[in-house]
């Protein structure tokens, strides 16, 4: 008895030891600031992550902040687009900071690893546009006249560079084990979704120079897109996800659909390996999975968010309670917006 005891526990250190995740580095997002990364002592302490990524952090000190801006971004758009589900991307105050619901090579994890290369490539991208780096600016190979006949001018986003430190940095770890495993090849690919989720969708914006705003004028630059869309266009491969198995072609092994008559995933496609948990109930064993008691729920809805299919057919209550918004709101000359507080009751329902 306690023999099977204290193997099970070992048995549960060494998985813990084993799915050390790849995505720990997400933890940086946790600290208050790197602003207290000024110099290669501290990449040392920081915590999650690994050593190629610390010899990163040393060569690359000051793009460090952004990293860590680049994680607390990935989390801030994971739980908003996942806000209506039951799994609602939770974080933990320990590592890996979303539990043990993405060590399983599910949809979520995919869009945990897309979401999270994306944001670094967006956040060091910023942070080269707005000049806080040293090793990189604006994207200078934007220049001259564009066909359209608009000047090429201001500060075009240096996306290339940004990309590039993202797959370096977060990519690393599935790197150096060779890319051999199915779930490395599968992480691999959704980092690189990501990332292609900003650049297919880098915008031109431009200004208007001339008399009165008279668009004699024009000059424009590339910009990366709000990260809102980026975070949207990852959602929608999530919903289409494509699930895949490890096949050996000679000596490669790539990742072909399950389910041969699905036509192949592309570049901007996520991929998954495993089915996902139901996510219903709270489990003590599986730091993360929190279940949806207590979660609001919609009366009406029949998707997810909806109380059937959140509260797992357990039911739920339902709370009259009183919420103020703003009304009657009157325009006064000139020029302000005046509005009174108005209580109403609105029913809430949480899942039993
Ligand atoms: C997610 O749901 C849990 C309950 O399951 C709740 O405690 C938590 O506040 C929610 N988190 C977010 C970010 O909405
Ligand atoms: C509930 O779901 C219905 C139908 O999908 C939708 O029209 C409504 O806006 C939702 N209500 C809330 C409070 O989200």
């Amino acid at each position: 008895m306690t023999g099977d005891y204290v193997l099970r526990c070992v048995l549960m250190l060494c998985c813990a030891l084993l799915s050390a995740n790849a995505s720990n580095w997400l933890y940086l997002a946790k600290l208050s600031s790197v602003g207290s990364i000024r110099d290669e002592e501290t990449c040392e302490r920081l915590r999650g992550l690994i050593q190629r990524q610390v010899q990163i952090c040393k060569r690359s000190v000051e793009v460090m902040d952004a990293v860590r801006r680049g994680a607390q971004l990935a989390i801030d758009e994971c739980q908003f687009q996942f806000r209506n589900r039951r799994w609602n991307c939770s974080t933990l105050e320990t590592m890996p900071v979303f539990g043990k619901v993405i060590t399983q090579g599910t949809r979520e994890a995919a869009f945990v690893y897309a979401i999270s290369a994306a944001s670094v490539a967006f956040a060091v991208t910023r942070a080269c546009s707005s000049g806080e780096l040293e090793k990189c600016g604006c994207d200078h190979n934007v220049h001259g006249v564009s066909p359209e006949g608009f000047q090429w001018s201001g500060c075009s986003d240096n996306i290339a560079y940004g990309v590039a430190f993202s797959q370096s940095f977060v990519d690393v770890r599935e790197r150096s084990k060779g890319q051999s495993s199915s779930r490395a090849l599968m992480n691999l690919h959704n980092n690189e979704a990501g990332r292609k989720a900003i650049l297919s969708h880098m915008r031109v914006e431009c200004k208007c120079h001339g008399v009165s705003g008279s668009c004699e004028v024009k000059t424009c630059w590339k910009a990366m897109p709000p990260f809102r869309k980026v975070g949207n266009v990852i959602k929608e491969k999530f919903d289409g996800a494509t699930e895949v198995e490890q096949r050996k072609v000679g000596s490669t092994k790539i990742l072909v659909p399950r389910n041969s008559q699905f036509k192949p995933h592309t570049d901007e496609d996520l991929v998954y390996l495993e089915p996902s948990p139901d996510f219903c109930d709270f489990d003590a064993r599986t730091p993360g999975m929190l279940g949806t008691v207590g979660r609001q729920c919609n009366r009406t809805s029949k998707a997810i968010d909806g109380c059937e299919l959140m509260c797992c057919g357990r039911g739920f209550q339902t709370q009259e309670v009183e919420v103020v918004d703003r009304c009657s709101c009157k325009f006064h000359w000139c020029c302000y917006v005046k509005c009174k507080q108005c209580r109403k009751m609105v029913e809430v329902h949480t899942c039993r």
